[in-house]
């Protein structure tokens, strides 16, 4: 097993390192040529220019995926997406509008509730793209389109590497949906394509600061309670943050959406207690970083997340960690990195059993 795990402690923190390697092979997968090209898909352009609504369902981090996707496909391709939880999705009789695309994100393909999900939807006369790591699984095999992301076997229950490249297939669907409806200018569909190549090595970059995290890890150990909170794609990301710190170390943990916290959340804000403000997007950062300043006016220990350059967030935060600017669309894909490591350290400094956390299953295939 040591052999497997090519040096590294445990499968999480290879499959953290895998990352940029992982994203490159995804995006290689689909980029050609400064294009985007989907046709291995069967999902083509002509396909895509038809779509008028987007629902994305899918289980624990894949469902957090589908929270980003919701913020870039809109915004981007500006066709309207709902979110839903296959566990939620499949027994809520879903109203599913004529000319839409079901979208069902699974690493393993074997999701009990996503399949449902997708069954559900074909039931229905709805076709379904299947954005799946797993080939031959069972997902795959019933989608009427299929995305293959090359994250390579994950191990570790907590997922780090396939969350990364279903984030890159949300980008993908999100470029190329706008390209075909021509919402977006030639210049700005290569520019993207562009910037989407520069994130492995970004990835890279943030991991190369892993000692930081590793440092205030273990200062933290022993928190009993952790609030992320963001506003906009930031949200999504603290959902997923929250999702990695509660799931390896057991400490309690949620993420909010900062503009919520004054309707009850607040009150759980004490002195001492951790809270990690995620401000990855301009337009939104200074309504976080007053969120923020509310929270430790209450006595919070305050971590920030942001973009190198928004030097001004430690006016505010006790520890600040930064990583590299990029379109505002993929800083799910650079801020994730801190706080997949944060996760992993505070479980490694409690000795706890992190590639196999109590309760959890890698793939749930039943109810
Ligand atoms: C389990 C795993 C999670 C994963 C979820 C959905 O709960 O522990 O990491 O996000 O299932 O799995 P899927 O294979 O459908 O992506």
């Amino acid at each position: 097993e040591s052999a497997e795990k090519g040096g590294y402690e445990h499968f999480m923190l290879k499959e953290i390192h895998e990352q940029p390697r992982a994203v490159r092979d995804t995006i290689g997968a689909y980029v050609k040529d400064g294009k985007i090209d989907l046709s291995e898909t069967g999902l083509t352009d002509e396909k895509l220019q038809e779509i008028e609504r987007i629902y994305i369902v899918a289980c624990g981090s894949a469902y957090h995926v589908g929270m980003v996707g919701k913020y870039v496909i809109e915004e981007l391709a500006d066709i309207p997406v709902e979110v839903d939880l296959a566990s939620e999705f499949r027994y809520r009789n879903p109203k599913l509008v004529k000319n839409s695309l079901v979208v069902i994100v699974s690493q393993s393909g074997e999701t009990a509730d996503s399949l449902a999900a997708l069954r559900l939807a074909k039931e229905r006369k709805i076709p379904v793209l299947g954005i799946v790591n797993v080939v031959g699984s069972s997902i795959a095999r019933e989608s009427d389109y299929i995305l293959y992301t090359y994250a390579g076997p994950e191990i570790s229950v907590a997922t780090t590497k396939a969350y990364s490249t279903q984030l890159i297939a949300m980008y993908l669907l999100a470029i190329q949906a706008a390209k075909v409806k021509d919402v977006i200018s030639e210049e700005r569909y290569a520019a993207l394509i562009e910037e989407l190549g520069t994130l492995p090595e970004k990835i890279q970059k943030t991991l190369d600061d892993k000692e930081r995290i590793q440092w205030f890890a273990s200062k933290y150990a022993n928190a009993k309670d952790v609030f992320f909170i963001g506003r906009g794609i930031d949200y999504a990301i603290s959902m997923e943050g929250s999702l990695k710190m509660k799931e390896i170390s057991y400490i309690h943990s949620e993420a909010y959406a900062a503009g919520e916290l004054k309707h009850g959340t607040i009150s759980l804000i004490e002195d001492g207690i951790l809270v990690v403000g995620v401000a990855t997007q301009a337009a939104l950062f200074e309504k976080t970083i007053s969120n923020m300043v509310e929270v430790k006016s209450r006595g919070a220990y305050l971590m920030g997340l942001t973009t190198y350059g928004n030097y001004n967030i430690e006016d505010t935060a006790d520890f600040a960690v930064y990583v590299p600017q990029t379109e505002s669309f993929f800083a799910t894909s650079l801020a994730i990195v801190p706080l997949q490591l944060m996760g992993y350290y505070v479980s490694v400094a409690k000795g706890l059993d992190v590639d196999k956390p109590r309760n959890l299953a890698k793939s749930v295939t039943v109810e």
